[in-house]
């Protein structure tokens, strides 16, 4: 495996392709919008110069994987040479769906279709391909270059030896792999989304003020963050999503988004990368907004 297509250059895929990029694999990342293209890559050098900073590459390191990524804005010229797609786009269904069923089309044979998805259903995308046995949930952390974890996530027909492929893939970016089935949320978000949601909660019932809520789980709990700012830092939008489909999917009233969470994203505020969440993020520094 040498050649791998990312598809999306949000906040995930531009950590993915540097991931890719720093261990010697091919890149070309894919986005609809060229503008999310130069962002990333600007993003990827940014992130590249930190490492160089701290020592954990070297120049020529960087410069090898700047070299490795190049950019696309068609998904048909992105997967022609991949042995692997690792999907990274909106986290909308439909949006999915038809993602993976142009990828299937115009991918190699025997390239591998995995998903970052957080939560949508690994098996029901799956299902609009004809390699329902090579498509998998890869489940990168934020900020990918930095966190460990991979939540590798089986779907209903993806057969053991796509499994174990990618989990030792995993491990040579790096990585700790861990195995999950495909159900609502899989493991992550399944815990994580209803902490974030009952934070938000917590605010919009006046239990406490933002830095209260945030402070009291990040020292009380030893999390290196509170749960609001993590929720800006994922984006606002993605939290509803990923709540939504775990509301959806189990049909239990304890997953419903919060009320203020779903006026916050449909105001514009998706938190760090639109400059605006429970916290602003406009001149580089975290000022309270709400
Ligand atoms: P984002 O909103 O930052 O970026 C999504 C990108 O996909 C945008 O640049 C958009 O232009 C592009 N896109 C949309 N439709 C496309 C298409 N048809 N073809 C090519 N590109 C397209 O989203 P983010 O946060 O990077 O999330 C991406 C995926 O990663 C989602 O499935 C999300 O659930 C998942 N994820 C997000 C995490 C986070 O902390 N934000 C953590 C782990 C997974």
């Amino acid at each position: 495996m040498k050649n791998v297509a990312v598809i999306g250059a949000g906040t995930m895929g531009n950590g993915i392709a540097h991931v890719f990029a720093q261990n010697g694999y091919t890149v070309v990342l894919v986005d609809v919008a060229a503008a999310q293209l130069e962002r990333a890559v600007q993003t990827i050098e940014k992130n590249l110069d930190r490492q160089l900073a701290k020592a954990i590459i070297t120049p020529q390191q960087k410069e090898e994987a700047l070299r490795n990524i190049t950019t696309a804005t068609s998904v048909e010229t992105g997967v022609a040479a991949a042995n692997l797609v690792v999907e990274a786009a909106t986290e909308n269904e439909s949006v999915k769906l038809e993602l993976f069923k142009k990828i299937d089309a115009v991918a190699p044979q025997g390239c591998i279709l995995a998903t970052n998805t957080s939560s949508i259903s690994i098996t029901k995308i799956a299902s609009v391909t004809q390699r329902q046995e090579r498509v998998i949930g890869m489940h990168f952390m934020n900020p990918v270059p930095v966190m460990q974890l991979v939540e590798v996530i089986n779907g209903y027909a993806t057969s053991d030896a796509v499994s174990e492929t990618i989990v030792a893939l995993s491990k040579k970016l790096g990585k700790i792999p861990a195995l999950a089935n495909d159900y609502p949320g899989f493991v992550a978000n399944r815990i994580l989304m209803p902490m974030i949601n009952e934070a938000i909660y917590s605010l919009y019932e006046g239990v406490a003020k933002v830095d209260a809520i945030d402070t009291i789980m990040k020292l009380g709990m030893a999390h290196p963050m509170g749960p609001l700012q993590l929720a800006d830092f994922i984006g606002l939008d993605v939290c509803l999503s990923i709540l939504t489909v775990l509301h959806n999917g189990f049909g239990n009233p304890k997953y419903a988004p919060c009320p203020l969470l779903v006026n916050m994203v449909a105001s514009g505020k998706r938190g760090v990368k639109s400059g605006e969440g429970f916290y602003s993020y406009s001149h580089g520094t975290k000022e309270l907004v709400v």
